[in-house]
């Protein structure tokens, strides 16, 4: 199953939700984290810094990095990514249970392909009126028909409810119930280089995220 966290919108939590879904879900499951943004912003989770490599013209074994969770490979973001030729198929044709797409804010070739072969696009939407706009841009790009939206970074104050309650009248299948809290340690991630799920395994936002996941799986 692949699975790409996208939104034309930047600074929206899609690479902290990849990281912490891909935590939660390889407990169980064998998963593949390809970070397809040239920010690198999920390699560096992993330790691993951009590289000059073509990840699109090497050998899939020579891409593939092991990180020091047993279940989570990843193919760390690359350079090249700028001269994206179509190829984007060949990487997910691997055998993982799920792969994790960490996509960036931009529509261009490469994007539209990210939302053109993945089963699901989860798609992160901050709780206010442009980040919702937005997202309605995406669903009328039509290139794929489970796009998705969870609420990132949610306050309880009457703002955030409205939205909330906006997204409540749209069609059941174009979003999902759990939310995100705005959360400090989810902010400080970058900090320790680790997820929530695995920093602070017994947090409401773990939990969360959980809930996220078999929304999703
Ligand atoms: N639920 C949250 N609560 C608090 N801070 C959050 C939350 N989600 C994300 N952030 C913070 O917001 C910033 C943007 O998050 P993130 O990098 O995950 O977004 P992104 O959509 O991947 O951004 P980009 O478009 O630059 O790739 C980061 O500093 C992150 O720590
Ligand atoms: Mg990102």
């Amino acid at each position: 199953m692949i699975i790409s966290l996208y939104n034309i919108k930047g600074g929206v939590g899609k690479t902290s939700t990849c990281i912490n879904l891909a935590s939660t879900a390889s407990k169980t499951k064998k998963v593949l984290i390809i970070d397809l943004d040239i920010q690198g912003a999920s390699s560096y989770f992993f330790g691993k810094k951009p590289k000059k490599r073509g990840i699109f013209k090497k050998p899939i074994e020579k891409i593939i990095k092991k990180t020091n969770n047993p279940n989570i490979d990843i193919i760390p973001s690359d350079k090249q990514l700028i001269k994206y030729q179509g190829e984007l198929k060949k990487l997910l044709n691997l055998k993982y249970d799920i792969i994790f797409i960490d996509a960036p804010a931009t529509l261009n070739d490469l994007t539209k392909d990210i939302l053109k072969y993945s089963d699901i696009v989860l798609s992160p939407v901050l709780p206010n009126i442009l980040s919702l706009r937005t997202y309605n841009q995406l669903l009328e790009t039509k290139l794929n028909k489970n796009i998705k939206l969870f609420v990132n970074a949610y306050e309880n104050k009457p703002s955030h409810k409205q939205i909330v309650k906006a997204i409540l009248k749209l069609p059941k299948s174009q979003y999902l119930k759990t939310y995100i809290p705005k959360s400090e340690k989810i902010e400080n991630m970058p900090l320790y280089k680790m997820s929530v799920v695995d920093k602070y395994p017994y947090s409401l936002e773990t939990k969360r995220y959980q809930k996220l996941l078999s929304e999703l799986i």
